[in-house]
């Protein structure tokens, strides 16, 4: 039987040239199954410690029994049924975001939920449903703000709100009408760039940790202030939460950390809302959702049964404020180990920054050979933005197991600089 079944992995596996170029992956790495923060690749016999988490998705560990027994027992009643209908796995799961965001911090105003498949389609109906608030006072009211080192998602509403030239130049004309500003410029030059486009803007999207462009969470301060002269203008403010979101940056909602009057009109959530199940979801204000009618956006999958029971768990085991306070506890003792290997290779490590469970660690150069080292020894870490190493664990990876990895992490760093 097992013998079968690695037969037919490897024969697959070998089918590399049936897949569109547009990925690197490591040759001789074939991920086969996983446990919590352990994958494993049965046909080379490797076992890693995973801080990818599929890239901040499997936020409650790989293969989690209750998510499969969810999924069994939901496929097995309803898969799908549209959204000509209302169903009510994804009537609790609205009501779950909205109520469950209020109560741990986030936006004190939220309302009303349109659930979607992946993050970039969130983004996608952000953008929109920020055009039609704009051009709902004003016709010329559509352009768009938002950040250097930003990633919102790579479809083309998405891509035109993401500034990484690698990702936009190979495709031309994208939406036009956004602005991208540097979020480390001086505060007041910042408000008065959108003070003077105020009357053009429909809304500004911002990540409030970037995550892709390298682990940077921004002041609070500036998010702060970017919203005040937002709400001056009638320009609706969307974080993305997709990365940063659920519980990864040890609250709920990395906007969670500010007060309400910074809080946004619209954020996203997606990644670790189905552990890897395909969901997302935009979350509004009341004022948001007035300027929408019938019609003006939809999606087939969006808010399946199946999807939205895992949505179901998965924000039940998250917002729970013991669950929170695990992460930081966890993402602590991360960032301490980190801070000492920074400490012990300082001519290399430049700095350490994140919050919770997602963490940076940068380099002074390029840290391929590094996480190359890492695999080979058995941790699965990824990069971001400027030779930056991305930690991104399972939110439920066992203590030892985090030891583990930061074990292997600093045998690779010592492996390449020789200490
Ligand atoms: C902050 C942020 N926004 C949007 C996206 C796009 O999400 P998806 O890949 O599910 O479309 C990502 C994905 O990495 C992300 O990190």
């Amino acid at each position: 039987m097992l013998r079968n079944c690695l037969n037919s992995t490897r024969r697959f596996a070998s089918n590399k040239a049936y897949q569109v170029t547009t990925y690197a992956r490591p040759e001789d790495l074939y991920i086969t199954r996983g446990v919590n923060a352990k994958l494993f690749d049965d046909i080379h016999g490797k076992e890693f410690v995973d801080f990818t988490a599929g890239i901040a998705v499997t936020a409650l560990g790989h293969a989690n029994p209750k998510i499969a027994e969810i999924l069994q027992k939901q496929a097995s009643t309803l898969v799908h049924c549209s959204n000509l209908y209302y169903n009510v796995e994804c009537l609790k799961l609205s009501e779950k975001l909205v109520e469950k965001t209020k109560q741990l911090g986030g936006q004190y105003n939220a309302s009303r939920v349109f659930l979607c498949n992946s993050g970039s389609e969130a983004n996608e109906a952000a953008l929109k449903f920020a055009k039609k608030y704009g051009i709902s006072q004003n016709p010329k009211k559509q352009g768009i703000i938002s950040f250097e080192n930003s990633f919102h998602g790579r479809t083309m509403g998405a891509l035109s709100a993401t500034s990484n030239p690698k990702y936009r130049t190979p495709f031309g004309d994208l939406v036009p009408g956004v602005t991208f500003l540097n979020v480390n410029d001086d505060l007041t030059k910042l408000q008065s760039i959108v003070n003077s486009k105020g009357d053009n803007l429909a809304g500004l999207i911002v990540e409030p940790i970037q995550g892709e462009g390298g682990v940077f969470p921004i002041p609070l301060e500036t998010l702060a202030g970017l919203k005040e002269v937002c709400e001056a203008h009638n320009i609706a403010v969307i974080y993305d939460e997709i990365q940063c979101g659920l519980g990864r940056s040890g609250k709920l909602w990395a906007h969670a950390y500010l007060p309400p009057n910074a809080h946004p009109d619209i954020f996203t959530t997606a990644k670790a809302l189905g552990n890897g199940f395909p969901i997302a979801a935009t979350v509004v204000n009341e004022k948001i959702n007035n300027a929408l009618v019938v019609g003006d956006h939809g999606t087939t999958y969006g808010g399946n049964p199946l999807a939205c029971a895992v949505g179901n768990y998965v924000l039940d085991v998250i917002g729970d404020q013991k669950f929170l306070d695990q992460v930081l506890e966890k993402g602590e003792f991360l960032q301490n180990g980190l801070k000492k290997l920074q400490a012990k290779y300082k001519d290399h490590i430049v700095d350490v920054r994140g919050k919770g469970l997602i963490v940076g660690c940068q380099f002074k150069e390029n840290p391929a050979a590094v996480v190359n080292k890492a695999r080979e020894l058995g941790l699965l870490v990824i990069t971001a933005g400027k030779n930056t190493v991305r930690f991104v664990p399972p939110l439920t990876i066992e203590k030892e197991t985090l030891k583990e990895g930061l074990d292997i992490f600093e045998k690779s760093v010592e492996f390449v600089y020789h200490k």
